[in-house]
């Protein structure tokens, strides 16, 4: 090699220099995050080497890998209800039960590396409903009272705020220690210097 001709020397270099352009996939979306009823769009873009006709197929991981789209049709539940432009796929009208980890995969054939793949989480949030409380209708002197409601369908779980009198109780305003809540149980503690009667609103 010490002594080959240079212009091997610069075709040997040359080679070194030029990129290999594998397959690849990425996506501008590895997180999505949307309303329950509304569209999810989950990004995925691809650049081969030299393959023109590359297999577009779009996976779901639940407790087995599911096909979302596969040989230019979507499955399963997604018959009818998705749309695919280049690899890049919109979901309509989600449901919880379509959140969860996809993956895009592209296969070159004609590639030097020819699969490639990106994964994306959909997360499906749910607006709180109405919460369910325990409100005790009376106190008497001196005692204390929990006040609860609980809402355990929202996604995120949801934090819950009190008011009284229309003003919000603020944790600040615990310093005087009559009472203590937790926005995210949603249990209040009341401790009672007198007899007060409570009023729940819905
Ligand atoms: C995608 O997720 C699978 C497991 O579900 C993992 O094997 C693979 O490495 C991930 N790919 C990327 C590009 O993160
Ligand atoms: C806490 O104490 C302040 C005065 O120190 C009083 O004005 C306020 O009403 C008290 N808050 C509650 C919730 O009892």
């Amino acid at each position: 090699m010490e002594k080959a001709p240079l212009f091997l020397r610069l075709v040997i270099l040359l080679m070194q220099c030029l990129p290999i352009v594998p397959v690849t996939v990425s996506t501008t979306t590895p997180m999505v995050e949307v309303r329950e009823n509304s569209d999810a769009v989950l990004s995925c873009d691809f650049r081969t080497e030299k393959e023109p006709n590359p297999r577009i197929e779009w996976k779901k991981k639940g407790t087995d890998v599911s096909f979302v789209y596969y040989e230019g049709q979507f499955r399963g539940a997604f018959a009818g209800r998705a749309r695919i432009k280049g690899a890049t796929v919109t979901l309509q009208r989600v449901t919880q039960k379509d959140a969860g980890e996809y993956r895009c995969e592209i296969t070159a054939p004609h590639d030097t590396i020819t699969l490639g793949e990106t994964n994306i989480t959909l997360t499906v949030l749910v607006p709180p409903h109405t919460p369910t409380c325990e409100i005790p209708s009376s106190a008497l002197t001196g005692s204390m009272v929990q006040l609860r409601c609980m809402e355990q369908q929202s996604i995120p779980p949801a934090t819950y705020s009190w008011y009284k009198d229309d003003k919000p109780l603020t944790p600040s305003r615990m310093a005087n220690a009559t009472y203590h809540l937790n926005p995210f149980t949603g249990i209040l503690v009341r401790y009672f210097l007198r007899t007060v009667y409570i009023q729940s609103y819905h």
